[in-house]
């Protein structure tokens, strides 16, 4: 069997992205959490490129600084002068011999599947472009093709012809070709066109020329090759990819209450019989095992929920660990270091932060849980404050098991509650209280006997 040539990769993503109108350079923009440059060098990165060489130009520093881990070749397009020109910036860094692949920066949603049958077509020393019939070609390459329906050359817009304009297969800009056979067309390029640029496209003409075999490869679908110039088309590839997201969890056995009313910007793991309700945010690495349910409107990034959870609505969860069978919310907030061991019940307005909660501990109303080793079976009243910080340096809490906290107590850290110590309602605890009794830090109840509520002073006479 003949030897699979290696790939190399170039990414054009020098434009300016003028209609974006951002001060952040277009292919920085997210969709689904991640950049459109970072979804593309991802792809790349699934056809196993041996170099992925990026043309960077307006704000080219942010867009490297921004991408510092993707492990990439930088180059720079200090003047745009089109895309043939920027194709030429990269070819340097890449072996003759090697498949060249030119994605685009700003069309984010191309599949590696695609890419492989298209990287399949350039066998035989072929030129391979990826095309699409569109039914409205405005503002594309035209693909013209002679009677034979062989390939000839890619007419730009711009200087198409009436016959050519109302050609409705266009240039998607993906292509392949062997790098030798890319760097000897690009050194013949030239700029005399309606743009003044070095296009790219020529090439097709020149390989025909050359009696180089042009062979063309479809998307499975025309979002794959969409780009993003605007704020719209931006949000119409948002949705685009949301769904797919969600059809790729309802795949896996997750039920969704409105596949079109959840957001997935990052990696998700599922267990069986999850049920996401509406507009859930999923962010970051986010695992959740089987039997979960989450309730409406809440965000969830890098956390991990065991089995048989119950979320209510309104919850947000950053870098927790829910153990298993725990109840949460409505408006629960579990903060980074946030660790449920299982069973717990966490409810309205409890904050968690840095903090380990025994199993079967209850933390159910009015709370704030911070820097706290809690032991288990405990129950916190209504109102109970960790004040763990000093002003300059944030205390641990002791909890141990079976403890109890009356309501508003207050809990002054570095303090210690023993093993199934109470803590009377109101308690400004600032020694720690010994296993077993019930320890009361507050003003003691007075009833003054004799005591005279005043009276309002008649106002006759006055004026
Ligand atoms: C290009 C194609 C056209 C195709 C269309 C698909 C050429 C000459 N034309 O046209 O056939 O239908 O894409 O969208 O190739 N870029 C650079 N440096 C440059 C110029 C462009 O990095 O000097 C990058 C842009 O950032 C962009 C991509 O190349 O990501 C395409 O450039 P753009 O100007 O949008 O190409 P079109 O004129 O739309
Ligand atoms: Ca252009």
């Amino acid at each position: 069997m003949k030897k699979q040539a290696q790939v190399s990769v170039i990414i054009l993503a020098a434009g300016q992205g003028t209609r974006m109108k951002s001060k952040l350079p277009k292919v920085l923009h997210s969709i689904g959490g991640k950049s459109l440059l970072t979804h593309v060098i991802h792809t790349a990165a699934e056809l196993n490129a041996q170099h992925t060489v990026v043309v960077h130009g307006h704000g080219g520093e942010l867009v490297k600084n921004s991408l510092v881990a993707e492990s990439v070749i930088w180059v720079e397009q200090k003047a745009q002068l089109g895309t043939g020109h920027a194709v030429d910036q990269a070819t340097p860094h890449i072996d003759d011999n090697h498949i060249i692949l030119v994605l685009y920066g700003d069309v984010p949603l191309i599949q590696s599947s695609t890419l492989s049958e298209l990287i399949d077509k350039t066998a035989t020393n072929a030129l391979a472009i990826l095309t699409v019939h569109l039914k409205n070609p405005q503002g594309y390459g035209r693909i013209v093709r002679d009677s034979a329906g062989a390939i000839q050359r890619i007419v730009e817009q711009k200087d198409a012809s009436e016959d050519e304009l109302a050609i409705n297969e266009i240039n998607t800009g993906i292509l392949a070709v062997q790098g030798k056979l890319l760097k000897s067309w690009l050194n013949r390029l030239e700029n005399n066109n309606a743009q003044d640029e070095y296009y790219l496209t020529d090439i097709i003409a020149m390989a025909v020329a050359d009696g180089v075999a042009v062979n063309a490869a479809h998307p499975a679908g025309e979002d794959e090759v969409l780009g993003v110039n605007s704020r719209s088309q931006l949000a119409y590839l948002e949705r685009v990819f949301q769904h797919d997201q969600a059809e790729s969890l309802m795949r896996q056995g997750v039920t969704l209450i409105d596949p079109a009313r959840l957001d997935v910007r990052g990696q998700v793991t599922v267990g069986k019989d999850v049920t996401l309700d509406v507009n859930v945010i999923l962010e970051g690495q986010v695992v959740i095992a089987d039997d979960v349910y989450i309730g409406p409107n809440c965000v969830i990034r890098d956390s991990v929920i065991g089995e048989g959870v119950q979320i209510q609505a309104m919850c947000v969860l950053d870098n927790a660990v829910v153990g298993t069978n725990c109840l949460l919310g409505p408006y629960s907030r579990l903060r980074p270091g946030a660790e449920l061991k299982g069973d717990n019940h966490i409810g309205n307005f409890v904050e968690i932060k840095n903090s380990v909660i025994g199993v079967g501990s209850k933390v159910n109303h009015l709370t704030y849980i911070g820097d706290t080793d809690m032991g288990s079976r405990v129950n916190i009243g209504a109102g109970t404050i960790t004040a763990n910080y000093d002003g300059a340096n944030k205390h641990r809490t002791m909890i141990g098991d079976n403890a109890s906290t009356g309501s508003n107590s207050v809990l002054v850290a570095p303090v210690c509650l023993g093993d199934k110590a109470t803590l009377g309602a109101g308690t400004v605890l600032t020694k720690d209280a010994p296993k077993g009794k019930l320890t009361v830090a507050r003003t003691r109840q007075t009833t003054i006997d004799g005591w005279q509520r005043p009276e309002k002073k008649s106002n006759k006479g006055q004026k």
